[in-house]
């Protein structure tokens, strides 16, 4: 092994394993006050944290998914996940392999990648076996014509749940997607997991790891089954081939790795002498600062979070993750609309059918996935919002029980189309812009207060908004609200 490197690598890793305690202590700071003088920092701390006045107080802690205490999977049954030939491949370096990968190079040496290979299956639990019909397994080569079409069918079912879950909006493949930032690239996942495993994922990711940030889609058996005939047969999760002919494809010289053959696992795999080795080198290396791993873990202080028996949105938030893409109270990521008003923005009887069943709001490629949210998540969802998530400064008389008349709504058509809003926005069938939201049927998704609030001042709600500030008087924003107001379905601007 390098010493250096891995004496340079352990000063880091005890600072961050003081760090993941720092922050600890700094959670816990409330449940075990005593009396004490307090740090100016932890006073910065607290200020960042404290709620502002005009948000009530949510009936339980939002959780971010973004803070989680170990960045990487649970290790302990990654040989069910992974197979040893991709895992040492991995270890020894791990952005050859997937090119987004987090984890660092920690230099370790084939002998050692190894034995610490020996000591990760020696500790995995009993795996599971899904029952799979028999033909799917076979190469296509292989199937008779019946088989393939079949097999087809599955595929292409498969094909058309993966576009509508929208999964390249967190994972790229080959380089490409992965706007959230969060999901690891995709492209050779072939060369990594198993049918067996890429089902019992997709069925309930949290099982495997409850950190994740994945969404668990509410999925059936047959369209997870669809799924995995996709992933694991389409060429865009296979490796390039690699044929040299193509034009101007410059050979670059591969180095090649030594690489554990799962011959040489096989034959190495109950090795109690190399299984202990690897759990030393395991500890020297720090694996368990991101990793839980059994028989380690109680080497780092145990930070637990409670996910049994969570319950109404909780649960919700929990399972879709909402917060790897939206931000609620300065929790959570900003890939998606700020959701911190939204009790206050949309109307309820729109979002909940936008959760059902997402539809594209900003033209430009950013849509929600469909997580087969069913009415019960949806009420859920609407109902936390409606009572929690509001903005209580607004002023709430626009157009709440009046009707805008005719004159306003022509007075405000005037002024969207003298002030160029149609450069931004599209009124409906009529068109217009395509980098704000098509404002056609706006009326059945906004609140008109909220309309009023934004614009009276478009970097207030958002601060990077690129919607200029005309300075409207409060005359000029009720006529274009009430144009707006009157923009509903089966009217769409007209
Ligand atoms: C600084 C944090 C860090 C350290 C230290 C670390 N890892 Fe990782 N590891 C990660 C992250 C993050 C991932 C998830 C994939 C990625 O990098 O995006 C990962 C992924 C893995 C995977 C693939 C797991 C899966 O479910 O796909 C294996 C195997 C692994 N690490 C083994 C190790 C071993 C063995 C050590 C110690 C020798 C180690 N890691 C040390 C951060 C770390
Ligand atoms: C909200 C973002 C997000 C979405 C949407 C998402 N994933 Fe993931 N996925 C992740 C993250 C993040 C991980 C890695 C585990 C972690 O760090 O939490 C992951 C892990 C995986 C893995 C394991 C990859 C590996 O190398 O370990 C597979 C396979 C996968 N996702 C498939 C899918 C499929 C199929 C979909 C669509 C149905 C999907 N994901 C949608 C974020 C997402
Ligand atoms: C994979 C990322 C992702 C996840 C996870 C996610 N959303 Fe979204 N959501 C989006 C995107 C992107 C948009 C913007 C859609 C558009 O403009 O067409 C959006 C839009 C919305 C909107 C409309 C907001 C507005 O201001 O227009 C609401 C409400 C919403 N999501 C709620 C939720 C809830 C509740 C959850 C969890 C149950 C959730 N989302 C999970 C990506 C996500
Ligand atoms: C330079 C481009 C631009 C112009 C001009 C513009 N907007 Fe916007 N507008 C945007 C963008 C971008 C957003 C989306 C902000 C977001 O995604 O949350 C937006 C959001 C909105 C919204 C809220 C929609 C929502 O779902 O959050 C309304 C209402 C609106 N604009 C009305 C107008 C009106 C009325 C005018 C003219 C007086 C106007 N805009 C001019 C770019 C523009």
């Amino acid at each position: 092994m390098q010493l250096k490197l891995l004496s340079r690598l352990h000063t880091k890793l005890i600072l961050l394993a003081a760090m993941v305690c720092f922050v600890s202590i700094a959670n816990y700071r409330g449940v075990a006050a005593q009396e004490r003088t307090i740090d100016s920092m932890y006073l910065e701390i607290d200020k960042k944290y404290q709620i502002p006045e005009d948000w009530s107080v949510l009936p339980f802690e939002l959780e971010d998914p973004y803070r989680r205490v170990k960045n990487g999977p649970i290790l302990t049954n990654v040989i069910h996940k992974a197979n040893v030939e991709w895992i040492s491949r991995w270890i020894a370096d791990p952005k050859s392999v997937v090119p987004n990968a987090k984890m660092p190079d920690l230099g370790l040496e084939f002998d050692e990648i190894k034995a610490v290979i020996a000591y990760l299956g020696s500790i995995a639990e009993e795996g599971t076996k899904v029952k799979w019909d028999n033909y799917l397994l076979k190469r296509e080569d292989d199937m008779t014509d019946e088989e393939y079409d079949n097999m087809d069918q599955v595929f292409q079912m498969g094909k058309g749940v993966w576009s509508r879950a929208r999964c390249t909006i967190c994972h790229p493949i080959k380089g490409l997607g992965g706007n959230v930032g969060v999901g690891p690239d995709l492209g050779k996942i072939v060369t990594k997991i198993n049918r067996d495993w890429l089902h019992g994922w997709l069925t309930n990711t949290k099982k495997h790891f409850p950190d994740t940030m994945m969404a668990q889609f509410r999925f059936s058996d047959e369209e997870i089954r669809g799924l995995a005939e996709y992933i694991m047969r389409d060429t865009q999760f296979m490796p390039e081939e690699e044929d040299g002919e193509e034009e101007g494809a410059a050979q670059k010289p591969v180095e090649e790795v030594k690489v554990l053959t799962k011959a040489e696992y096989d034959s190495i795999k109950g090795d109690n002498a190399l299984i202990f080795k690897g759990k030393t080198i395991i500890e020297k290396a720090r694996c368990f600062v991101c990793h839980d791993i059994k028989g380690l873990s109680e080497l780092m202080p145990v930070v637990e979070n409670k996910r049994e028996g969570l319950e109404g949105f909780e649960k919700v938030l929990y399972d879709i993750r909402c917060l790897t893409c939206h931000t609620i109270r300065k929790k959570g990521g900003t890939y998606a609309p700020n959701l911190t008003e939204a009790g206050t923005k949309m109307k309820m009887d729109w979002e909940k059918e936008f959760l059902k069943a997402p539809d594209i709001i900003r033209p430009l490629s950013q849509q929600m996935p469909k997580f087969n949210l069913s009415e019960d998540d949806a009420s859920l969802a609407t109902g936390f919002m409606e009572k929690y998530l509001l903005n209580k400064q607004l002023p709430s008389d626009v157009f709440v029980n009046e009707k805008p008349t005719a004159e306003i709504v022509e007075a405000g058509k005037n002024l969207f189309y003298s002030k160029g809003c149609n450069a931004c926005h599209a009124d409906g069938v009529k068109g217009g812009g395509v980098v704000g939201p098509n404002l056609g049927t706006v009326g059945d998704r906004l609140q008109p207060a909220y309309m009023f609030h934004h614009l009276k001042n478009p970097t207030a709600v958002n601060p990077r908004a690129i919607e200029p500030n005309y300075g409207f008087s409060d005359q000029d924003i009720k006529m274009l609200v009430g144009f707006l107001v009157d923009h509903v379905k089966g009217k769409e601007g007209n």
